[in-house]
């Protein structure tokens, strides 16, 4: 089964239920289960609700889209704080199975294709967890960057700092480099979840479901993608021109279908 599945929600909340639902049947049904996960606004709740169904994260392995470069990893904004914040302290998760790209990495090509080795040798990503730029960035590989990238080193454009600066507390503040996986490597893993909330998200929501495959929108390429799930609150499927469709699609799911 090859298809991008579009489940919109009345409220962020209930779309992330079904997020938060997809994610721990993996972990409990998947030995070793490598998950890919994100930061920013979008999966805060994701991870309040994982930590709250109390899974068992002994086994699991996991990898991180993106960080900063510059930031040491005790920084308040550093990627890797975040993680430890909103969920990694929370579970009993084995630092050692933590993957977060380096942002005071001295040699930065070298380490960023030993993430690329460490996500082979850990058996590949099984979901992938992904938020989406107003722009139709994922990770953060913006607009224009190659659909075959792998991980590597990346320069923000001013509209993803002015949309990050609410973290810093200024733009200027920002850092202009960061660490991304590549679209290649996102398109490796087995699934994607993709989750996108508001009315901000809307336009990059519709340009990357039913708008031409396009580095111009890198998400775009998850039209491509074997298995992708898209958790959207009514306001970010607000341009969606087959919401209808989708949400009909996805009422009438056959059981043997269903998550
Ligand atoms: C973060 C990431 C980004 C964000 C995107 C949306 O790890 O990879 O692609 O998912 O910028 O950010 P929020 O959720 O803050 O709107």
């Amino acid at each position: 089964m090859s298809q991008m599945e579009i489940i919109i929600q009345p409220t962020a909340e209930q779309a992330t239920a079904i997020a938060a639902g997809i994610i721990s049947k993996l972990v409990r049904e998947k030995p070793k289960p490598v998950l890919g996960l994100a930061t920013g606004s979008t999966p805060q709740k994701l991870y309040r609700m994982l930590v709250d169904m109390q899974l068992d994260w002994r086994e699991v392995v996991t990898f991180n889209l993106d960080e900063y470069v510059g930031l040491a990893p005790t920084d308040e904004n550093s990627y890797r704080k975040f993680m430890w914040d909103h969920l990694f302290d929370h579970v009993n998760i084995a630092g050692k199975n933590v993957h977060i790209p380096s942002g005071e990495a001295k040699n930065i090509p070298w380490s960023c294709s030993r993430y690329e080795q460490k996500i082979r040798a850990a058996g590949g990503v099984d979901l992938q967890v992904l938020g989406i730029g107003t722009e139709g960035h994922i990770g953060f590989n913006e607009a224009t960057s190659s659909l075959a990238s792998r991980t590597r080193i990346k320069t923000l454009t001013k509209e993803t700092r002015k949309a990050n600066a609410r973290f810093f507390g200024s733009y200027d503040k920002v850092p202009h480099h960061v660490i991304t996986m590549g679209i290649g490597t996102i398109m490796e893993a087995r699934q994607c979840l993709l989750l996108a909330f508001g009315n901000k998200k809307a336009g990059a929501v519709a340009a990357m479901v039913e708008g031409p495959i396009t580095s111009w929108v890198p998400a775009s390429v998850l039209q491509m993608h074997p298995r992708v799930v898209v958790c959207v609150d009514e306001a970010a499927a607000s341009r969606l021109k087959k919401a209808d469709y989708y949400r009909w699609t996805y009422e009438n799911k056959p059981d043997w279908q269903r998550f």
